[in-house]
């Protein structure tokens, strides 16, 4: 039996970060690749436990985390946010693969991105954040082409989950004790996820 699959082969080119003609600006900010050289504007904020206790890392000290920092994938998925010419945040933008089956895998590479974000407190609670990620969406969407946007949290961090919520991502995953806390906890996570239609069609 011959069986006929999707043929990827004639969509377009991939595009990559280096595509984009950087810097991004939205209407306060603006987000450019991060160099080696910011490692000490994102420690300052990095270091304050309300802002490692939701992040997958927390270096224990300044030069622990420029070593990761500075590493060329780190390097590679990760964003600055510049207000007024200041660091006040960081993005991670990660282009990876659907999931398929064997057959059509390679229609299903590097369509989608794992996204997420970091903050200083100190520029908190004004929608800084929320429009910079809006500006990461843009950069997904229209200039990498992107199909599918996705993102990950614990349940209890409320301010991560409101933002999605207010950029339109949909809950599609609430994950009981999957996650294992530093403190030692197993905690519940959700997911989040946003098409390009849906972010089309806001
Ligand atoms: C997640 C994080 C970026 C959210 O920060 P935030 O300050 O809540 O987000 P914003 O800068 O978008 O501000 C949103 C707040 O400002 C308010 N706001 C004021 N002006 C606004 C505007 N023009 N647009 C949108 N929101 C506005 C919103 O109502 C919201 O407040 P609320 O949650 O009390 O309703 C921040 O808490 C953080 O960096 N935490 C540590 C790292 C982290 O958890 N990262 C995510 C890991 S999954």
């Amino acid at each position: 039996m011959l069986l006929n699959f999707v043929d990827c082969h004639t969509g377009p080119v991939p595009r990559t970060l280096a595509d984009v003609p950087w810097p991004i600006r939205t209407d306060r900010l603006l987000i450019r690749p991060v160099t080696p050289a910011d490692a000490t504007a994102v420690w300052r904020y990095r270091q304050l436990p309300a802002v490692y206790d939701w992040i997958t890392t927390a270096p224990a000290h300044a030069a622990a985390f420029e070593a990761y920092f500075v590493e060329p994938h780190r390097q590679s998925v990760t964003l600055a946010v510049e207000q007024d010419g200041v660091v006040i945040g960081d993005l991670y933008l990660h282009v990876e693969d659907a999931w398929a089956q064997i057959e059509v895998k390679a229609c299903a590479s590097g369509v989608q991105a794992e996204v997420g974000y970091v903050f200083d407190p100190a520029s908190g609670g004004r929608g800084l954040a929320t429009e910079a990620v809006a500006g990461m969406l843009v950069i997904c969407f229209e200039h990498l082409g992107l199909r599918r946007v996705v993102a990950n949290c614990f349940s209890d961090n409320t301010a991560s989950w409101r933002l999605m919520e207010r950029l339109g991502m949909r809950r599609e995953a609430h994950t009981v004790a999957e996650s294992l806390h530093r403190s030692g906890r197993w905690l519940d996570g959700y997911s989040y996820a946003l098409l390009a239609e849906e972010w089309q069609a806001r």
